[in-house]
């Protein structure tokens, strides 16, 4: 049976683990940036359909140390890499590389290449061509401490990539971040959400995504695994199928998201449309400072500006006091979750957390803490 590696953002590795257990998948190990699963390959289509919160599935195919590059050479070419696509497709190599001997990334994905290209030379004569954009396979190649895992991708685009977000804000969440929030609040699918600095709108369309059952990649056309020789379009078709008919066409349940920026709401309203839930997000313009509650019990999930990427860090102070204001005159007896990259700007809220998440938006690390607001 195949092995797997799905990846993810540190912070989010078990909702990912859940999740694969959820689709009916066997992780049988873990790192602080993904989960390994064994599957046939129908079980790879469908995580990268259905999970929200994996970044991209690769397949492990070799583990090995080196420290010259003949040695990286040879141990390439111990795995038959002419199996997944065929000379006239496109390929590229991705490597990085930490506390080793071959320091050159670019170096090491050149050397990668030219032993999977030698494969294919003296199989057929000819070479696949590489390519950056897009190219059909992608081999990814990762040294730590002189040891290599090299895998091929699966996935093409990243995941959290879904397809409606085709306009953002200035510092948007990852889509799959957005959904391992709302995952790691606990939030029960039922309480209406509020959002009162909703951005490109990313938190509440992932919510009613689940609340409607969609599928995160339906909206994708394309998947690295679509490239791949092996690929079973039927199988593919399928699981797609079947993920439709799942969908649910309404609720009763609405959200809310509000932003002080006319610009960015219009691209929210316009991302809920694509994902097919702007029916049941209520989008306006507003301020925190004069925020009330549009229903009598909801939870709060947002994301500040928080400095690293957006504003000066003096006006972020005023918007966290302002905030920590209406939080404790508009809604009482609600719970807020609150993702901040910021330490003392969450201090200016002078409320006190009953829960901590520490997850990581890129390289950012950031706090997602519930307030009880009493
Ligand atoms: C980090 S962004 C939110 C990103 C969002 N989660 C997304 O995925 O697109 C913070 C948002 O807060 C908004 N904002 C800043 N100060 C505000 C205020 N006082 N009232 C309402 N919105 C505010 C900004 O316009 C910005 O869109």
């Amino acid at each position: 049976m195949p092995q797997f590696f799905a990846s993810c953002p540190k912070g989010l590795v078990e909702p990912l683990e859940s999740e694969l257990k959820s689709l009916g998948l066997h992780p049988y190990d873990r790192s602080q940036n993904g989960v390994f699963f064994e599957s046939n390959w129908e079980g790879c289509y469908k995580v990268n359909l259905y999970s929200r919160f994996a970044s991209r599935i690769l397949m492990p195919v070799l583990n090995f140390p080196a420290y010259q590059p003949e040695e990286l050479y040879n141990n390439i070419r111990k795995h038959d890499f002419t199996k997944y696509i065929d000379v006239h497709q496109t390929l590229k190599v991705d490597a990085s590389t930490k506390d080793s001997m071959i320091k050159d990334q670019r170096f090491i994905a050149m050397k990668v290449k030219d032993a999977i290209v030698d494969q294919f030379r003296e199989k057929t004569g000819e070479r696949p061509n590489v390519e950056n954009d897009r190219p059909d396979l992608t081999v990814y190649v990762k040294v730590y401490k002189n040891n290599f895992s090299v895998a091929i991708d699966t996935s093409g685009d990243s995941l959290f990539m879904r397809g409606y977000r085709l306009e953002a804000g200035e510092a948007p969440l990852k889509e799959n971040l957005a959904a391992g929030l709302l995952q790691l609040s606990g939030w029960d699918m039922k309480t209406p959400l509020v959002d009162p600095m909703c951005g490109s709108g990313t938190i509440l369309i992932e919510a009613m995504m689940m609340v409607l059952k969609i599928a995160p990649g339906s909206l994708r056309k394309r998947f690295g695994f679509m490239n791949l020789k092996n690929f079973n379009r039927p199988a593919w078709d399928d699981i797609v199928d079947e993920a439709i008919s799942a969908e649910v066409e309404t609720t009763d349940l609405h959200f809310y998201g509000y932003d002080m920026d006319r610009r960015v709401l219009d691209k929210a309203i316009e991302n809920a449309k694509r994902a097919g839930v702007n029916e049941f997000i209520q989008f306006k313009k507003g301020n925190v400072t004069t925020l009330v509650a549009p229903v009598e019990k909801g939870l709060i999930i947002t994301n500040p500006p928080y400095g690293a990427r957006l504003g000066d860090e003096d006006n972020l102070r005023d918007v966290y006091r302002d905030f920590s204001h209406t939080l404790k005159n508009q809604f009482k007896g609600w719970d807020a979750w609150i993702l901040s990259g910021n330490k003392d700007l969450i201090g200016d809220l002078k409320l006190k957390s009953s829960r901590k998440h520490f997850v990581y938006n890129g390289s950012i690390e950031c706090r997602f803490l519930r307030y009880e607001i009493r």
